[in-house]
């Protein structure tokens, strides 16, 4: 061990001494390095990767401050069968989640854990969730073996000796997180580039505030902060202090006249949020004045203010964004985020020390290493349909690189929230936009909200997944109650958010795409800013508030009245239909469903 390695405690914090102390007793690595989150610790643990053959170096010129990772085959994705909700009731966690005895789960663990990190440092990881300091915020401290994780955290979240005196000042209470790849090293046995077990265990105590994640080095199971802290977690301690924490992200809309208007917007996992969050506006809006600004693509915690008003934080510092389908098209603003100090996972390495994955350029790179480390041509693609990159390849890139990072971003006090949208991936039923009538009928629509499943997710294709406010595999309690816990914000609030329902991808008659989708969306971002800010106009259908045709500003697409109206138009057969998939959900939840839903729901097959 070097002198830049921190062997002693950066805390003096007598809870956190004892509990590492207990934990390194447990899991038996060889050495104990304390995080002080600087440029050259971050700069130690990538070249000491690439030394290891964990990382590749990725061409300088090109790619400044670039590396990547290339995972085990069996560890590319959150594993949510894997995923526990260890509450003391069965009840608690719901039966949208699944739940061990906390008891029993902990003897597992304790099995599991020991001796885990042989032959490895393990890493005291001290994070914020949150802008440092913001009453907003919390923090966590991650052990971990895994240094991959360790540089990932460095972009996801605020590390280091900042949070540790945050710590020693006795902040917060902290949420202590135990991660280990579950690869213990005997004394002269080799390791490989991406150390991982088979069997994985990613859980969750919401009670006693705890997250042990187990086999897995891959994002959401690696990066503790994230989904198992700022959601699972996170939104156990919001329902219990009266906030939310959402799988939300959350943009700013500046007007000509300089006025911004902010709403958080929650879609399913792979529907376009990290797009939807860096939008740029189509030619005539830019010239107007209007401009997107980013606060967050994946994750907001919202609580109301002093005067009532629901404000929001981004809870991270980075962007883990999946890769394939994003280009200079696509979203430009990504590009522009990931063209320096990311880290890259599972995509593709070109010949000239460069990444590419599917979607990335229109001509595909005449030789390329895949992600599992093989020569990869577009011929054998064509052939075989060998991807280059891996559908859930990533890449992790700071936040504050996005040309439309918002300049509140990191306002410890969080921006206002003016509207809420939900949306998901409907060929069927769902028009481009409408409005719910208030606030009980928009948590309906929002707990009622659901996706078609695409071939690529193994499911019956075109059935629809519901999947609640995009919450189903990150909520940490019970659903039901979580719906109880939507409906009673209100009651903190003196302004309360209109709630909206998008969908980008009706299908026509011919399984064609109705609307262009993404710079097009700021149309109907403009329309629901106007219903926010200005009484903009809309007509009355059973559903809720539809725009009309000359609602929106056309100016600059050609798009007709026939089209609008067959994106808007109300199927009555479908509608039926989408009734009884919202009775089916409601069944499961039935025994803690609030009973505004239940009302909801009769209401809107009464207006039907
Ligand atoms: C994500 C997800 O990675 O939702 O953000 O799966
Ligand atoms: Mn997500």
């Amino acid at each position: 061990m070097n002198e830049h390695h921190h062997a002693t405690p950066l805390s003096t914090n007598q809870h956190l001494l004892r509990w590492v102390e207990k934990m390194a007793d447990l899991c038996k690595p060889d050495a104990i390095h304390w995080i002080d989150g600087s440029e050259e610790e971050y700069d130690r643990l990538c070249a000491q990767m690439v030394a290891s053959g964990s990382f590749i170096k990725l061409n300088q010129k090109t790619w400044p401050g670039c590396f990547l990772a290339r995972s085990d085959a069996s560890d590319v994705a959150r594993v949510e069968d894997r995923t526990f909700i260890c509450a003391l009731s069965k009840e608690a966690a719901g039966p949208t989640n699944n739940w061990v005895n906390p008891f029993e789960m902990r003897k597992t663990l304790k099995g599991l854990f020991h001796g885990c990190m042989r032959g490895r440092t393990m890493y005291v990881l001290p994070f914020s969730m949150g802008p440092l300091g913001s009453p907003m915020s919390q923090i966590g401290v991650q052990l971990t073996d895994s240094p991959y994780a360790v540089v990932n955290m460095r972009i996801m979240t605020r590390i280091g000796k900042k949070v540790f005196e945050l710590i020693d000042r006795d902040f917060k209470r902290v949420v202590p997180c135990v991660h280990s790849v579950g690869a213990p090293l005997a004394k002269g046995q080799a390791d490989v580039p991406w150390p991982s077990n088979s069997e994985k265990y990613i859980v969750h105590f919401p009670e006693t505030r705890e997250i042990w994640s187990y086999g897995s080095g891959y994002g959401g199971n690696a990066l503790l902060g994230k989904k198992c802290f700022a959601l699972r977690i996170a939104s156990a301690m919001a329902r219990d202090e009266g906030w939310m924490a959402e799988h939300m992200l959350i943009l700013g809309v500046e007007n000509p006249e300089g006025k911004k208007t902010y709403v958080a917007a929650a879609f399913p996992s792979a529907c376009g949020k990290t797009n939807f969050a860096m939008l740029i506006p189509p030619p005539h809006f830019r010239e107007q004045g209007w401009k997107i600004w980013t606060v967050g693509d994946d994750i907001a915690w919202i609580k109301p203010d002093a005067e009532g008003r629901l404000r929001a934080i981004n809870p991270e510092t980075g962007f883990f964004g999946v890769a394939p389908g994003t280009s200079d098209t696509t979203n430009p603003n990504a590009m522009q985020a990931l063209a320096k100090n990311t880290i890259f996972t599972n995509v593709a390495l070109t010949d000239d020390g460069g990444v590419w994955w599917e979607g990335m350029t229109d001509l595909p790179p005449a030789h390329a290493i895949d992600w599992q480390g093989n020569d990869w041509t577009p011929a054998l693609a064509k052939e075989k349909g060998v991807k280059a990159a891996h559908p859930n390849s990533r890449f992790t890139a700071p936040a504050k690189q996005c040309p439309t990072i918002d300049p509140d971003w990191e306002k410890p006090e969080g921006v206002p929230i003016s509207a809420f949208i939900f949306g998901g991936r409907r060929a069927t039923t769902m028009p481009l936009v409408y409005q719910a009538f208030n606030w009980s009928s928009g948590v309906y629509v929002g707990a009622t909200m659901g996706s078609e499943m695409t071939a690529a997710a193994g499911g019956t294709l075109g059935k629809v997944r519901r999947d609640p406010m995009a919450m189903l595999p990150f909520c940490g309690y019970n659903m039901g109650d979580y719906f109880r816990h939507w409906m009673n914000m209100q009651r903190n609030l003196s302004e309360t958010p209109r709630i909206f329902h998008v969908n980008w991808f009706r299908k026509d008659k011919d399984g064609k795409f109705i609307w262009p989708g993404f710079s097009e969306n700021m149309r109907v971002l403009k329309w629901i800013c106007d219903r926010v800010r200005a009484g903009g106009r809309a007509k009355e259908s059973p559903i809720g508030w539809l725009p009309r045709y000359k609602d929106i500003d056309w100016t600059g697409l050609d798009f007709s009245q026939e089209k609008f109206d067959e994106l808007q138009s109300f199927d009555r057969a479908a509608w039926r239909a989408e009734v009884l998939g919202h009775e089916e959900l409601f069944i499961d939840l039935h025994s803690h469903l609030p009973k505004e839903l239940v009302y909801e729901r009769e209401l809107l097959i009464c207006r039907m």
